[in-house]
This record gives C-alpha cells, structure tokens and sequence, in this order.
C-alpha cells in the first residue's frame, strides 16, 4: 500500500499565511509515502514567488514529484516568456521538468505540460512521449503506474466540457499501452475524479484521472482550497479530498474505485 499527497496550485505570491502554515501541518501529520505537486507553483514566475515555493517544498515529506504549470512561465516577459521559460524553475525547484520516481510498488512520471506558445492550455511533446513509453513500459506489470501533469486530460463529469492538454490523445495512448492507471492533474483549480474514457472515448484502456483544487490560492472557484490524498492498494483506489475548514485542513469527500476485469469501477 502507499499513499500520495496530490497538491496543486499553489501560487505563491497570492498565498495566505495562515492556509501554508495549516498545509504543512497536515501534510506533515498525514506522511504520505510520496507527494505529487501538479504545477502552478507561482502566480507570475517571479523570483520572490519561486524563492517562497522552494521554501515550502522543502518542508514538505519526502520523495517529492513536481512539475511547472503555465503560472511558471512569465506571461508578460515576452523576451523571457519566449527564450527562457522554465529558467527560474530550474533555478530554484528542479533542474528536471519531468521527473520520476519508483519505488517496489508505484511509479510516478512527471510530465512538464507548460508552454510559452501555447501558454493556457499546454502540450505533450512527441519526445515526452517517446520518452513515456520507454521508461514506463519497461516496468514490471505490477508496478502502479502514475502520471503527473499540470494540464487536465479530462472533463469534470456532468460539466461543460474542458479544454485538454494539446496532445493529450496520443499521450493517453502511450499511457494506455504502458498500463498507467492514474492520472493526477490541477490548473482548472477544481477538484474531481472520473475515468478518462468519459472525456476520450475511443482510448482502449481505464484510468482514472484525480484533479485537485487549489491547495493555497485565494483564486478559487466556488470550492474550499483543498488536495488529494490517495491511497493505492491494488486493485483499490481511493481518493480522499482534504479541504481548509478555516483552521485546518481536514476530510471533506472521498471517492473508492476498485479495478475488475480492467475496469476501474467507482465503489463509493
Ligand atoms: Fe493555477
Ligand atoms: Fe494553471
């Protein structure tokens, strides 16, 4: 069995010291095997919003899986926006935009989705997802495989549809042929679960995609601020969301899936 910390958006620079504060408490209480923070790091890519997100990172539980969303690209730099992007997050959280981790039981890759041209809705390249299939297809079937990107692959069910990741079919395919069961993402600063094939029906494969809300920014769309605490013990999954109360961050839903037959079938 392990768990993931999922949070996501954390915008430093529109942060709230009283909610970082209650975050890492709980976090640091619920020790999760692995945290996955799914981007937007900081509001405008500035050098005090990075230096405020490595200092958070930091405290956090350990092994950590981060990845830049489109807030860690300059927006209005356009000389910066366009030549050097992910430069200060290299500089200052990770010289890696696409991490992994493993260990005997999960896998999780990192996949950097923030673009300068593409700026809101981000992309998969061909040559992450070549690179995709050669690391997780080469791993024992067994291994609980995950992936963590910024943009969404899916739409919130019973919602109007979402704009996904540019690319995001092939990507899922690769996923798909390399048994990926998860799907962690942020950016729509929304919380849900669903199975992918909702949104893409064609894919051959069910996986289930976990969004999280915002863990500490004050942009919030009708939703607490809130992450994923997920527990994998194969063939279960389950997606507990802990939101801010106004003192702590504490349970406020949970969603079980169980895998038969290779469906992911919602159990509660
Ligand atoms: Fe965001
Ligand atoms: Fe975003």
């Amino acid at each position: 069995m392990r768990t993931i910390a999922h949070i996501s958006d954390l915008h430093f620079g529109t942060e709230d010291r009283a909610l970082e504060e209650a975050l890492l408490a709980d976090l640091q209480a619920v020790r999760p095997s692995v945290v996955a923070v799914s981007g937007d790091l900081t509001q405008r890519a500035r050098r005090r919003e990075f230096a405020a997100a490595r200092a958070f990172l930091h405290q956090l539980p350990a092994p950590r899986v981060v990845v830049p969303g489109n807030h860690d690209i300059p927006l209005f730099d356009l000389p910066r926006r366009f030549l050097a992007p992910l430069a200060r997050y290299h500089e200052y959280i990770d010289r890696e935009a696409d991490p992994f981790y493993e260990d005997d039981e999960i896998a999780l890759q990192g996949i950097n989705t923030a673009r300068s041209n593409t700026w809101k809705e981000g992309r998969v390249s061909e040559a992450q997802i070549a690179d995709l299939r050669r690391r997780l297809c080469a791993l024992p079937e067994d291994r609980f495989k995950v992936m963590v990107t910024h943009h969404p692959f899916a739409s919130a069910p019973g919602r109007a549809a979402t704009a996904v990741v540019g690319r995001a079919l092939r990507a899922l395919e690769a996923a798909a042929a390399c048994g990926v069961e998860l799907l962690l993402a942020g950016h729509l600063h929304s919380g849900y679960t669903a199975d992918v094939r909702a949104t893409h029906v064609s894919l051959g494969r069910s996986m289930i995609v976990a969004q999280a809300g915002t863990a500490l920014s004050r942009r919030r769309r009708d939703e607490p601020n809130a992450y994923n605490l997920i527990t994998v013990d194969a063939p279960r999954l389950a997606i507990e969301v802990r939101a801010f109360s106004g003192r702590c961050f504490e349970k406020a839903g949970a969603t079980a899936y169980a895998k038969a037959g290779g469906e992911w079938r919602r159990e509660s």
